[in-house]
């Protein structure tokens, strides 16, 4: 059992604002001494799920696609890790494609937490959704509703971090302000 950090960074986009957001969280727990892991979702192969529903069957690790892509090798590392800081931007008003379907192939862990098969212990997650645009009542609220079913299969307990104005690829770098948000936030 690992107790350190697993960084989640779910942007398509490389050197944007979710990816500042991970590293300064990656910056901010290695000056305490920790030693974080931080995964760039767009770098990993996640098939979508095809609600075959053999995992249902089958359980934990009969996803009939698990051999074929990272899948399976990142939701076990956010089964291992027991704190998890997951940065995300907001997609018309929702998680990318990428998280999307890696949260869809996170089907077979469920399968087995319903049947009370799958050993999790209790972890904490906090997430940092970023959105360009600065109103928005609901900006999060969708994000927020699918996070909190998609973590509670891994017992995480959930704090958010919404971020608003945030659109060009460097908007969070040059925001002294919200970066210290960030850094409190990851303490
Ligand atoms: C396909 C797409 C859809 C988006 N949809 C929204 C949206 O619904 N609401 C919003 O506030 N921003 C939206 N944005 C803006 C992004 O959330 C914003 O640019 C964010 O900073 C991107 O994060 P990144 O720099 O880490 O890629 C969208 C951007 C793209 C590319």
């Amino acid at each position: 059992m690992k107790y350190d950090s697993l960084i989640l960074a779910c942007s398509p986009r490389p050197g944007g604002n979710t990816d500042t957001a991970a590293k300064l969280i990656a910056d901010t727990l290695e000056q305490q001494g920790f030693s974080p892991e931080v995964i760039y979702l767009r770098q990993f192969k996640i098939i979508p799920c095809q609600g075959c529903q053999k995992c249902a069957e089958e359980g934990l690790g009969h996803c009939i696609l698990a051999a074929n892509d990272d899948a399976q090798m990142v939701l076990e590392k956010i089964l291992t890790f027991r704190r998890l800081f997951l940065c995300s931007p907001i997609y018309f008003y929702h998680l990318p494609a990428g998280l999307k379907a890696l949260i869809d192939r996170s089907q077979s862990f469920y399968s087995m937490w319903i049947k009370e098969q799958l050993k999790v212990h209790r972890g904490q997650a906090k997430i940092i959704l970023i959105a360009g645009r600065k109103k928005g009542d609901k900006l999060f609220a969708g994000s927020q509703l699918t996070l909190k079913y998609f973590l509670s299969t891994f017992n995480y307990s959930l704090e958010y971090l919404d971020l608003r104005g945030l659109d060009k690829v460097a908007d969070l770098k040059s925001n002294s302000t919200i970066l210290e948000k960030i850094r409190e936030f990851a303490i």
